[in-house]
């Protein structure tokens, strides 16, 4: 029995492209009168053990939204708190990635990073490149409707350098110019923290996405509740449009 099975979890039907919006962990802190970087620092534990237990699933594709375009305007030391805190994550990281054959990936303005976290984000990315056992997206200085203009801005020099041509601008080649272009859209969105919104993250990928939110805080969030979110995707009927009776 394989471990997915050994957790009631359907293998045939398991989501192939997860994507999280890892909120709450400033509330964490907050509950145990503690500072908000605390609760970073409890989450970063939380992604160690999400992404270990997403790769034994069999999860193909893991997008974290880490820190989104609007993040930069928090209070100055906890931006700087987040930054250190991914600047570590990629070093202590980078081993265990290779050993779980996991690729890092990363979506978002990720040039508005400081200058050596972007070095090490991209070192990392060059030195996992060859894993295919599952794609780790983080998103970082992420915000959706910037991806999409930043889309639109692609297309338009394309076709001013006439790499394109007008009846090229279709639904099928809008999405290889955004920042996921390597990436089937999410078919499952899991929201920590009870929050029922998508805050900038992929608008144009999660059209058809299942969205599963949990009051669970992120730090608190781990092997048990993935599971937990994932078999409440497999009792989903995704239509996509069409009626139950077309799907059989
Ligand atoms: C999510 O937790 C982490 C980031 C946005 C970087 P928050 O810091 O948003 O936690 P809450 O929402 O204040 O509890
Ligand atoms: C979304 O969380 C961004 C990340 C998890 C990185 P926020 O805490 O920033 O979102 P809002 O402000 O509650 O919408
Ligand atoms: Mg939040």
């Amino acid at each position: 029995m394989t471990d997915t099975q050994a957790h009631g979890l359907d293998p045939r039907r398991l989501p192939r492209h997860v994507a999280i919006i890892m909120d709450g962990n400033g509330r964490w802190a907050k509950r145990r009168s503690l500072h908000r970087i605390s609760g970073h620092i409890k989450g970063v534990e939380a992604v160690r053990a999400v992404v270990t237990a997403s790769r034994e699933i069999g999860i193909q594709y893991l997008t974290l939204y880490a820190f989104s375009k609007e993040n930069w305007k928090r209070p100055e030391e906890e931006v700087k708190a987040l930054m250190d805190l991914l600047y570590d994550y990629l070093i202590k990281e980078l081993d265990e990635m290779l050993h779980n054959d996991i690729r890092l990936n990363a979506i978002g303005e990720l040039t508005n990073l400081p200058a050596r976290v972007y070095e090490k984000l991209l070192d990392t990315m060059e030195r996992t490149r060859h894993c295919h056992g599952m794609t780790l997206t983080l998103a970082l200085s992420y915000g959706g409707r910037a991806e999409i203009l930043h889309a639109v801005q692609s297309i338009i020099s394309d076709l001013e350098n006439k790499r394109i041509s007008h009846d090229q601008i279709n639904l099928d080649a809008f999405p290889s110019h955004l920042w996921t272009r390597e990436l089937p859209d999410p078919d499952l969105l899991i929201r920590t923290s009870g929050e029922y919104r998508i805050s900038n993250f992929l608008l144009w990928q999660m059209a058809y996405t299942e969205i599963y939110v949990t009051e669970t805080l992120w730090p608190d969030f781990g092997k048990k509740e993935l599971i937990e979110a994932i078999l409440d995707y497999q009792s989903r009927e995704r239509r996509f449009g069409l009626t139950s009776e077309q799907l059989i």
